[in-house]
């Protein structure tokens, strides 16, 4: 079922809709910023649980520049290095939001911005927003066209498709910002969820400012060796110079076979059973362990500290624009991309 509600707010009128299945599962998604509010799915005592974190009113999401709450993030999602770029022998600027660097593209991200309601398509469950970032936006070259669309499946896949195209060659890796709790978003530290991850190599740091060095390191032997199941707590804390770097988790893995069939993630709510597996045909996912929430007011009073949520955010990697031996995330002028992130639960 489709059903949308309009919100009247200091910017205007927002829309948002909400996509419900027949296995009562449900998402709430909004014009503003194309984000995703609510994630609704039944645990295994038959209660609901909302599984992502939030504000509590549509109001703050304009300035959801700090933690990034279910949000769009585009046109390049993590760190860039020196906020600068050089593409076809031209130096690009961007913001400097970060020390000397750029993170999510800065103070105008695209969660910020209100979309257009492009389509909605009951009969699919599905609804697109359309942005048209025009070039010099943010300080990336070409006039982009952005297209998000949500699809709600009845075997409860929360799709997530990308579909973008530029009048000039500009660097894209856009990304979904959701933080999870699958014990439900309030129910604090997610460090006893099981989590799982196809990913063999990972894409270290050079020190606390996030940027990679540029090495593709095995993560045999470490902690971000994830590909048998472990808690996400169970090496956390451990001395390694990392995961001190990040204070936990938050780093770009590998994947070692992106695909839409086969999960590249399996995480478990150790209270509520809910499963949830990712998929997706990007090459990286930056594993965010919300090292830096810090008793943040959310939904329905809910306080959010440190670790009480994780974030799978499906990308290329970081600085990559600056990192030849990294995987290319230019948009070639006039040629049309597309990507997708799938979001699948189910019980344990
Ligand atoms: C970054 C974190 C940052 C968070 C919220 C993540 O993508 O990697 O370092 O704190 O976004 O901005």
């Amino acid at each position: 079922m489709l059903q949308t509600q309009e919100i009247e707010t200091t910017k205007g009128t927002i829309t948002n809709i909400i996509l419900s299945n027949n296995q009562e599962t449900s998402v709430v998604v909004s014009n503003l910023g194309a984000t995703l509010l609510n994630f609704k799915t039944q645990d295994k005592n038959g209660k609901l649980q909302d599984i992502v974190l939030g504000f509590d009113t549509i109001e703050e999401y304009f300035s959801n520049t700090d933690t990034y709450f279910g949000a769009s993030v585009g046109r390049i999602a993590n760190r860039t290095e020196t906020a600068s770029f050089s593409l076809n022998g031209e130096t690009f600027q961007i913001d400097k939001n970060e020390g000397d660097n750029n993170l999510h593209s800065g103070p105008n991200g695209y969660q910020t911005r209100v979309w257009e309601v492009e389509s909605l398509d009951k009969s699919i469950n599905q609804v697109t927003f359309k942005l048209d970032s025009p070039d010099g936006d943010q300080g990336y070259p070409g006039h982009l066209t952005l297209k998000i669309t949500y699809q709600l499946t009845d075997d409860n896949q929360l799709k997530i498709t990308y579909q973008a195209i530029s009048d000039k060659d500009t660097p894209l890796s856009p990304t979904n910002h959701s933080y999870f709790n699958l014990n439900g978003h309030a129910s604090g530290s997610i460090e006893n969820h099981l989590l799982q991850l196809n990913a063999s190599a990972y894409t270290p740091i050079k020190d606390s400012t996030s940027i990679p060095t540029g090495q593709i390191v095995n993560v045999e032997g470490t902690p971000f060796d994830f590909r048998h199941p472990k808690t996400i707590g169970q090496d956390i804390n451990q001395t390694f110079d990392q995961l001190q770097f990040a204070s936990g988790y938050d780093h770009n893995l590998l994947l070692d076979d992106p695909n839409l069939q086969t999960a590249f993630a399996t995480a478990v709510g150790d209270k509520t059973g809910i499963k949830l597996e990712a998929f997706t045909n990007l090459p990286g996912v930056q594993f965010y362990s919300g090292n830096f929430l810090n008793n943040h007011p959310g939904k329905n009073q809910a306080s959010y500290d440190k670790r009480h949520g994780f974030c799978l955010e499906t990308q290329f990697f970081p600085n990559a624009i600056n990192t030849p031996n990294f995987p290319s995330p230019v948009l070639k002028a006039n040629e049309t991309n597309s990507y997708q992130t799938i979001y699948k639960v189910s019980i344990e």
